[in-house]
């Protein structure tokens, strides 16, 4: 949801934002921009609409030398993408240019109040606004940027990361942040920043994430200052970040989506790396050992989460109530946050995200913790707004997702969950011993199980041709396997552009099967649990409506391959930890599909990875 890069240093800027921005694309690719003060002193700002390939195409006659820079990558919110509306903007008298990511909500007041004043604008964004308004603020009172920066804020009301240049101070970058992320890199004479650390790695692995409401002044030759609003100067932590350059590259597959469709094993033997110890047949949580009285005094859990994460949550819902016996709601945290819900001192709110930056996520803990609620997160970006804002929680470690589609996140979700379940279940007595022994042994076999289903992946690429011609598609799972199914909807939907439904298997009778046809494939999960035969009545009633079943089972059925038209055969395992195995031909159907379509499966249309604004 946009991405935002700087640069103040001793080398030449562009080359380094241009990488940077390559990182961050992920976040939004509507439109790409950058803004570089040259060493005769100009401020030079150059942006075009698609993406950084077209910005670095459009540069290559420009003057792009300079060694202070910014620049930023759009996914729009206000003003379709055009390069007009590219950032960065220019102030009017040209002395400023600034980039941002978030939201300006009383835009339009301070817009008409600015024109009245007679300033005109070149944009449609609500961040020119604010780039003309600190500049009219600078202008009127005489102030230095800093201090017109921190009177505009005072005016602001929304989310902002924002980076700003003024030729008149050319050694110099101003940065604040409130509600969306910005990382602040810092190197050897030389200064970094971005909307998360992967622009960064590369040079430093010194960081300091800024807190809401914090100002950093970045100067070339002097020490990182990091104020407030109210100018008071804040003590930022230092901290040092630990990604490998190869976890946020390509790595010899075609898209990221691909590579981190294969890398699940190795992420799951991560996220369970000291958690789940095959020797002692125990899983420990370090949240579950610190918290333990918090976690199990809860009168029940809400999980808040929204897209894929709320998927993770339905299945941690199932697993939760299961084992552990404690009632469990799972919330979108868009419907959570404004619905008035009752929250008390008794409840655990779960908060899922991989990002850690999602917007309504972080208003639902907000509005939980004021109402006393204990917040555990499950997070995958470390160091992100919500680990920073809750309780305690666990990363599931399983290295930068870079393709919009999230893949390994869920699975990572899905495996903590599972983790957190066992681990509480243990310590409430709700689980035989049998029971906790047998899905400690399977979860940890996961892994492998997962490498064997990876093989399908030339199956399910031949497969997918034939189902190109679909406009429409369903998919049906029950129990845990419904969100798979809701899940494997979503993903067809993101990277495909093809209509697709989940469903409760059993809810297709009150409605989606009037829309089966000869031309409706349905994917339906059917693997060898109890609800096998009740789902293969299913299959039945779409078979009678001609309708194409693609079958995921488990390996040996043979009933069901006599009456699919595809079926996809996966390891047996215990039920509740299926959804880790039966997500993955989702995804790989949903993925080759798109790229017979010939989408552009790691940027799909219109979405960001990170949604920073509600
Ligand atoms: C779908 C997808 C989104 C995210 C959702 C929440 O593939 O990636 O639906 O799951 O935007 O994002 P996080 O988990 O970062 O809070």
């Amino acid at each position: 949801m946009c991405g935002i890069v700087g640069y103040i240093g001793d080398k030449d800027a562009f080359p380094i934002l241009i990488k940077g921005l390559r990182r961050l694309e992920y976040r939004g690719y509507d439109s790409a921009g950058v803004a570089l003060i040259n060493s005769s002193g100009n401020l030079n700002v150059y942006k075009s609409k698609g993406k950084v390939d077209d910005l670095v195409a459009f540069c290559a006659d420009k003057n792009t030398t300079g060694t202070v820079g910014i620049a930023h990558t759009r996914w729009a919110t206000h003003g379709e993408p055009s390069s007009v509306n590219a950032h960065p903007h220019y102030s009017q008298s040209k002395n400023l240019a600034i980039i941002h990511n978030g939201i300006i909500e009383n835009y339009a007041s301070l817009r008409k109040k600015l024109m009245e004043k007679g300033i005109t604008f070149r944009s449609d964004t609500d961040t020119e606004v604010l780039v003309q308004l600190i500049e009219y603020i600078q202008q009127r009172k005489n102030l230095d940027l800093l201090t017109a920066v921190q009177l505009a804020l005072h005016e602001v009301i929304g989310a902002y990361a924002i980076a700003l240049l003024d030729k008149r101070t050319p050694n110099q970058i101003i940065a604040a942040r409130k509600q969306s992320p910005l990382v602040v890199g810092i190197g050897d004479n030389e200064f970094f920043l971005g909307s998360d650390a992967s622009p960064i790695v590369e040079y430093t692995d010194k960081v300091v994430y800024l807190e809401d409401g914090n100002i950093a002044v970045i100067r070339k030759g002097e020490d990182l200052k990091v104020v407030n609003i109210q100018n008071r100067l804040q003590n930022p932590e230092i901290q040092t970040v630990d990604i490998n350059l190869g976890e946020i590259e390509k790595g010899g597959y075609p898209h990221f989506m691909l590579k981190e469709i294969f890398e699940q094993p190795e992420c799951l033997t991560n996220c369970m790396r000291g958690r789940v110890n095959v020797d002692t047949d125990n899983v420990v949580l370090s949240a579950v050992i610190d918290y333990k009285k918090q976690l199990l005094n809860a009168n029940r859990f809400i999980i808040i989460a929204c897209g894929t994460s709320w998927h993770a949550g339905l299945i941690g819902k199932q697993i939760l109530e299961s084992l552990c016996r404690i009632p469990v709601e799972v919330e979108y945290a868009s419907e959570f946050r404004y619905r008035n819900p009752v929250i008390t001192s008794k409840d655990v709110v779960i908060a899922i995200s991989q990002s850690g930056e999602t917007a309504d996520t972080l208003a639902a803990i907000k509005l939980a913790k004021e109402n006393g609620a204990f917040i555990y997160g499950i997070c995958n970006a470390i160091g992100s707004s919500i680990p920073r804002s809750t309780d305690t929680g666990s990363y599931i470690h399983v290295g930068p997702e870079i393709g919009v589609a999230s893949t390994k996140a869920f699975t990572g979700q899905v495996t903590v969950l599972s983790m957190l379940a066992l681990a509480l279940a243990k310590e409430k007595g709700t689980i035989s011993n049998e029971a906790y022994l047998s899905i400690v042994k399977e979860l940890h076999a996961i892994p492998q199980k997962m490498e064997e289903v990876l093989k399908l992946n030339d199956r399910i690429a031949d497969l997918s041709r034939i189902f190109t011609y679909a406009r429409n598609f369903l998919y049906l799972g029950r129990g845990y396997n419904y969100p798979v199914a809701l899940e494997g909807a979503l993903k067809l939907k993101e990277i495909s552009y093809i209509h697709a439904e989940g469903y409760p298997a059993a809810e297709m009778k009150h409605g989606p099967i009037a829309l089966i046809d000869s031309d409706m494939p349905v994917v339906v999960i059917a693997t060898h649990n109890a609800m096998y035969e009740k789902v293969l009545n299913n299959i039945q009633e779409i078979k009678a409506r001609k309708g194409k079943v693609i079958a995921i089972v488990t390996e040996g059925d043979n009933t069901i391959s006599r009456i699919a038209d595809e079926v996809i055969e996966l390891p047996d395992t215990i039920e509740c930890l299926e959804p880790l195995l039966s997500t993955i031909p989702l995804q790989l159907l949903a993925y080759h599909i798109a790229v017979c379509k010939g989408k552009n499966v790691d940027q799909p249309r219109n979405l960001a990875k990170s949604v920073t604004v509600e």
